[in-house]
């Protein structure tokens, strides 16, 4: 990637051959007191990590995988909207080489229903990781209609480093706006809700559940109708759309 990327404030990039997962080793620079606006890229990952304990591959040399570490003024409370905010960043940045990307609460961005991003936020006792994975250029996915890539939606190759700077660009916008103006992001990501109106299961605190997306609340979280009437639902694993 040969562009000179101008980096928004405050962000300042680190680049690194080889990692664990950059979420784990940005977390140790984190607590050596670095300070917000650390961008970690890993070139390789040894042991990317998806949300639930999954793994998360990334091919050397085709795929963005980095993290970014804040130092939030915001109250812990209103932390897990960080994930809405990330999702609504990355979303927009890709719309910068394709048409609209869809965010799959909370925050799996995608394609006409194949995933081309994940993100997964850690919080540590005062400060939030970020870490955002992006199929870039890989042309091949085990399961061609799970997964996409920018390169196989555009038809072309296409640069790392503007995809990066794209989402950082939004990422210092939105990751202010988790207080205030929240609302403007709620707006964002409700126009890119692909669970809206669909039926969907899910678990819940081991419990098997199931209704209707009604849409987004506004605390940011899932409006699900559960045996008629309509819960907010804040965290769960994984929500699978019924075919
Ligand atoms: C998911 O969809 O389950 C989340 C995937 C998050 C992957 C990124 S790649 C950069 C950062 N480092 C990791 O180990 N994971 C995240």
């Amino acid at each position: 990637d040969e562009i000179a990327i101008l980096l928004p404030d405050p962000y300042r990039i680190l680049w690194r051959e080889k990692v664990t997962s950059t979420n784990d080793e940005i977390r140790i620079l984190a607590g050596q007191g670095m300070s917000e606006g650390l961008v970690l890229i890993g070139e390789e990952q040894t042991a990317g990590r998806g949300r639930r304990g999954a793994a998360w591959f990334s091919p050397k040399g085709e795929n963005l995988a980095f993290s970014v570490l804040l130092r939030p003024r915001a109250p812990k409370h209103l932390w897990s909207r960080f994930s809405l905010a990330t999702g609504l960043a990355v979303a927009e940045g890709l719309e910068r080489f394709l048409p609209m990307a869809a965010i799959k609460w909370p925050n799996d961005v995608l394609i006409d229903d194949r995933k081309i991003a994940g993100i997964l936020v850690e919080a540590g006792a005062d400060f939030v990781i970020i870490g955002i994975g992006i199929n870039v250029n890989p042309e091949k996915f085990p399961d061609e209609l799970l997964a996409t890539s920018l390169k196989k939606e555009c038809d072309r190759e296409i640069s790392r480093a503007e995809v990066l700077l794209e989402v950082l660009k939004r990422l210092a916008k939105y990751s202010g706006r988790i207080e205030s103006d929240f609302e403007e992001l709620l707006d964002g990501v409700r126009q890119r809700c692909a669970l809206t109106g669909k039926q969907v299961k899910f678990l819940q605190g081991g419990n098997h559940r199931s209704g209707r997306v009604k849409g987004i609340g506004s605390s940011g979280e899932l409006l699900v109708e559960l045996n008629g009437s309509i819960e907010g639902i804040i965290q769960a694993d994984e929500v699978r759309v019924c075919s």
